[in-house]
Order: C-alpha cells, then structure tokens, then sequence
C-alpha cells in the first residue's frame, strides 16, 4: 500500500531579529509581560524592501526541503502554499513559488486555514500522493505577518506575537509497511470567525468607497483577536484533535515520540503537555524565537526537531494546530 511520507524540510526566516526590548519602544509593552504572557523573547520582521516576501521565502524553504529530499527541483509535480498573508489579494503565492524554483507548469494550491495551513495543506497532498497522482508534493507554510501590525499600544494584544518566517516539506510515496502519514484530521467552526480575523481588506466594502475614505484611523486594516476567547477554545481542541489521531490509530499520549504543535502560545503548548501528560522532550517549543508564524510554525518547528536530531526514524510525530476560522488539524507520522 502505497503511504505518504515527509522526505524532506526545510525553513526561511528574515534575518532581522526583533527583541521584546525593542517592541518596548514602539508601545507600551515590555518584556517580562509577553515573555510571562506568550513566551516569546524574539522574533523576526522582514526588512521593507528587502525583497523577502511570503512567497520568496516560502521558495527559499522549499528550496531546502527539495535539496533534502535528494531530488531535483525538475522533479516536483506539484505546490501547496498556506498562508494568510500571500504577496497578492490575487493570484495565490503557489504560482509565485512555481515562477521562482522555476519548475515546469505543475499545479500550484493556495490553502488559506491560518495556523491550521500547513496541516491542511499535507493532508491533501497525502491523498494525492497516496492515490498515485503526484509523486513529489511540496507543502509550504509562509507569512509576512509585521507588514500588517499595527505597532501602536492599540495594536499591542496582537503585534507581539506575531513573526515572520517559512517552512516546507517535500512530500513522497512510501511502500515500508506502517511508515509515513496514518491519518490527518481536519475541523472548523466558522461561527467564530470574527473572533480572530483581519475583516478590512474584503469584498465587503467596495473599493471606490474604500479609496475615498481613506482613513488612517481604519483599524479594520489591522487583525483582530479576542485573545482570552481564542485561547480558551485552543487549549481544548489542541487536545481534541492530538487524542482524536492517536485513537484512530491506536495510541496513547505516551506513544508519541514528538508533538510538534502550532507555536501560538507557550502557555498553550505549556497547558497541553501538561493535560496529556507529556514529558518535556516529548513536546518541541520554539516560538521563544520566532514567535507565533502562522501556517509557517508548524513546519519551522518541525524543521528544527529534524535538524536537531529530535525526530529519528521509526518515530511517532505528531503535528497539531488550532487557529482563525476557527481551524483546527492534526497528523500523525510514523517517521
Ligand atoms: O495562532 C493561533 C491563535 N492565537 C492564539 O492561540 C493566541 C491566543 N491568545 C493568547 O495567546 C493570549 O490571550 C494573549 C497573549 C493574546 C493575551 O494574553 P492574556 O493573558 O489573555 O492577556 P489579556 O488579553 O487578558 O490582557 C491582560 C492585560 C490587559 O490589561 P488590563 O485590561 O488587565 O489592564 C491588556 O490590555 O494585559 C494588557 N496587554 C498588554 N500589556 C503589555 C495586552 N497586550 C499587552 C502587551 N503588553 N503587549
């Protein structure tokens, strides 16, 4: 039977690293609140002009996931691209990525599920690939997050949590009995869609309106998050949707060799190891870094347990994300 696994990952933040300090002086904020509050110390914005984008890097980390996977970037036959922040209202920043690892004509999917991107995103390229159509998937997760913060105290429950980066994987068949992707598991609740949404750039106001008003007081242009409300519903589907893959397959919390979860919140990561009793090295953090990137989180984080040597054949993985739609997704990998 023919499975899907991850061959290969890969990762591309902005070299420009934004210390808590530094958000300190912009509003009124402070480092020991939103270490206290997120566990965040830094976090990386692009430089304006600077020519990264969600869809250079997401190329960039592509790029990388490619190299790993030991093939040749002629060979991949097909791109998914989560973001919530693309280059373009439209097109979608697949067709970009495929422009700019200069590939042939292949496919290219814009996934837009926010932090639940990236696992949306590979659980369709684990059906393609597992029904024989494509044989070498990327999956990308790219945001440019600080081009859209309000930097202001009126922006402050949201612009410190939120940093730019990209993650991919290269995704492929696999024939060893019991390896690759088991199952993934996709929810939403759209009744809360307005509680962590960014509402102004729609097509609910018409454009010629919009231009006229132009109104720099318009903080529909900024995201908005009821952040308590978001929070008290992550921590419960976080642990819905990890228990939800290990049943349908047969585990237990102690099986899992690695959680990867969406890095929205070290409290929230914090809450979940402890509700499901995980030990430290079972779980990977590292939104201390980057802070809180969105579809990126999920494959930077795994990425780096890759890198680190945190996940080694034969593993137990597990991926998990909770965000706006609401959205919330889990995969489990045997490595
Ligand atoms: O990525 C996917 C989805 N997103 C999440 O999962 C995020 C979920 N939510 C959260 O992570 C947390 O709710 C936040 C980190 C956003 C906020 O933490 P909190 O502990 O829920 O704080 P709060 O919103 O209840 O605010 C507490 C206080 C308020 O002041 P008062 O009303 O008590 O005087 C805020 O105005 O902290 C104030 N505050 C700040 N103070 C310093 C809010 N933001 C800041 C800030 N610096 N940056």
């Amino acid at each position: 039977m023919i499975q899907s696994k991850i061959a290969g990952t890969g990762f591309y933040v902005p070299d420009n690293v934004v210390t808590n300090d530094e958000l300190s002086k912009l509003m009124d904020t402070n480092d020991a609140w939103i270490q206290e509050r997120t566990g965040i110390q830094e976090r990386r914005h692009i430089v304006k002009d600077s020519g990264d984008t969600p869809a250079t890097m997401g190329a960039k980390a592509a790029e990388m996931a490619i190299s790993r996977a030991g093939i040749d970037k002629s060979e991949v036959d097909f791109i998914i691209f989560a973001t919530l922040s693309p280059d373009y209202y439209f097109p979608g920043g697949g067709v970009q990525v495929q422009d700019l690892l200069g590939i042939a004509e292949v496919g290219a999917l814009d996934v837009r599920n926010q932090c639940s991107g990236f696992i949306y995103g590979l659980s369709v390229a684990d059906v393609y690939i597992k029904s024989g159509m494509y044989k070498n998937v990327l999956v990308i997760g790219s945001e440019n997050h600080s081009g859209g913060l309000d930097f202001t105290t009126r922006g402050r429950g949201v612009s410190v949590i939120f940093g730019d980066g990209a993650g991919a994987v290269l995704m492929q068949p696999t024939t060893e009995e019991g390896k690759g992707v088991l199952s993934t598991h996709l929810h939403s609740e759209g009744k809360y869609a307005k509680e962590l949404a960014l509402i102004g750039p729609s097509t609910l106001r018409w454009v010629p309106e919009i231009l006229e008003a132009n109104d720099p007081e318009d903080i529909s242009y900024y995201p908005y998050m009821n952040g308590n409300f978001v929070f008290k519903h992550a921590v419960v589907r976080f642990e819905e949707v990890i228990r939800e893959a290990l049943d349908k397959n047969g585990y237990q919390a102690s099986d899992i060799d690695l959680l990867v979860p969406h890095q929205a919140n070290l409290r929230i990561s914090q809450y979940i190891q402890k509700k499901m009793r995980l030990r430290d090295e079972q779980v990977i953090n590292n939104i201390m870094k980057y802070g809180n990137t969105t579809a990126a989180s999920v494959p930077i984080a795994l990425n780096e347990a890759w890198e680190t040597g945190r996940i080694k054949p034969g593993d137990l993985v597990c991926l998990a994300a909770f965000g706006s739609g609401f959205t919330w997704a889990s995969a489990l990998i045997r490595w």
